[in-house]
């Protein structure tokens, strides 16, 4: 009977409330505003009409090994990109999977026996058309390609339209990048993931113009994420091991096309040598706030990858200079007064 007073309570100071939550716990389960965790890896966000939409791998329930495949190779069935809603990127509301696998095609390169990864959506002002780009791979990662999609509207249905190997090489982690003056930029680990290409994308989005660099040769640079501050452009990317965490590096560059040049680690305090047991993601510029960019890295947990979690954390600038300070739990309100030097 105690219980029950206890959960009706809960219940009434939630409904009057509304519980939402009002800060960021990196690495703690983040649940969407119906309760259920959120599943949405490897992903990017959008910012569009005063809305934020995450997407992200939408993992399967089971984690196995890739049979006859002699690395580390922990996977889940496909199961298409979700999006989830926000306007105060604390409390996001599951919009679906807005590009579903196709179960029907067992040729598809989106069937759930296929690899779905790190997929990225961005606005094409001439077109209308919101345009995302993923990696798609097969069972042993030995596709190594670009997919592409598009929709009306940022909560799908997104239609499929098809992979390839940009400028005739292979293509795994990736991003893309909107620059002010709308050209669109696919970067992406190439070259057996030794090289990380930069390619400008034709003016719909939905191909490579022929224009790219190649960037870090030899370097093996992956999971990259890339933002604009001051007219400079920054990326940051891990390197190469799998699921299992490493250590971060930023670059910095005048032109998004490069050249450009490999600075520092940006994480700092507890495990910022193996980042936190994360892999960056995407940086989130929050609108209207200067000097807000939010890292996003995911901290796989490979043998159980829909359990994986998600590290969010506030770049914080001294001058040119970004640091990603570890944090147990912060407050957008948070960040700002530790860019206006309150704290
Ligand atoms: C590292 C990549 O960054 C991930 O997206 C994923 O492809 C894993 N490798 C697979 O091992």
């Amino acid at each position: 009977m105690k219980n029950f007073y206890l959960m009706l309570a809960y219940f009434c100071v939630c409904t009057v409330f509304s519980c939402h939550a009002q800060s960021i716990i990196p690495g703690k389960e983040w649940k969407d505003t119906e309760g259920n965790p959120i599943n949405a890896h490897g992903g990017g966000v959008l910012f569009h009409n005063g809305t934020y939409y995450w997407y992200g791998e939408y993992k399967g329930e089971h984690t196995y090994r890739s049979p006859g495949v002699d690395w580390d190779c922990y996977r889940t069935d496909a199961g298409g990109v979700s999006c989830y809603s926000s306007k105060d990127l604390y409390n996001w509301k599951f919009e679906g999977v807005v590009l579903e696998p196709d179960t029907v095609n067992p040729h598809s390169d989106i069937h759930p026996t296929m690899v779905i990864e790190r997929p990225k959506v961005i606005y094409n002002d001439k077109t209308g058309k919101f345009v995302m780009w993923m990696h798609i791979d097969n069972y042993n990662y030995w596709k190594a390609a670009a997919g592409v999609a598009v929709s009306d509207s940022p909560t799908g249905k997104f239609t499929y339209l098809g992979s390839m190997h940009p400028n005739g090489q292979i293509s795994r982690d990736m991003t893309l990048f909107k620059d002010d003056d709308g050209k669109a930029y696919h970067i992406y680990s190439s070259e057996g993931n030794a090289t990380l290409y930069i390619s400008l994308l034709t003016d719909d989005y939905l191909n490579h113009s022929g224009t790219y660099t190649r960037n870090f040769p030899d370097k093996f640079r992956e999971a990259p994420a890339i933002f604009k501050r001051n007219g400079k452009y920054y990326m940051v990317t891990s390197g190469c091991s799998g699921w299992d965490p490493n250590e971060a590096e930023y670059a910095v560059a005048e032109s998004v096309l490069g050249p450009w040049k490999a600075v520092d680690n940006p994480c700092r305090g507890k495990d910022a040598d193996k980042t936190f047991y994360g892999q960056s993601t995407f940086v989130l510029p929050v609108a209207g706030k200067k000097d807000g960019y939010i890292m996003m890295f995911d901290k796989w947990n490979k043998t159980d990858l829909i359990d994986s979690r998600y590290i969010w954390l506030p770049i914080v600038f001294n001058g040119d200079i970004p640091t990603i300070p570890w944090m147990e739990a912060w407050s957008l309100e948070d960040m700002g007064l530790r860019l206006f030097g309150k704290k």
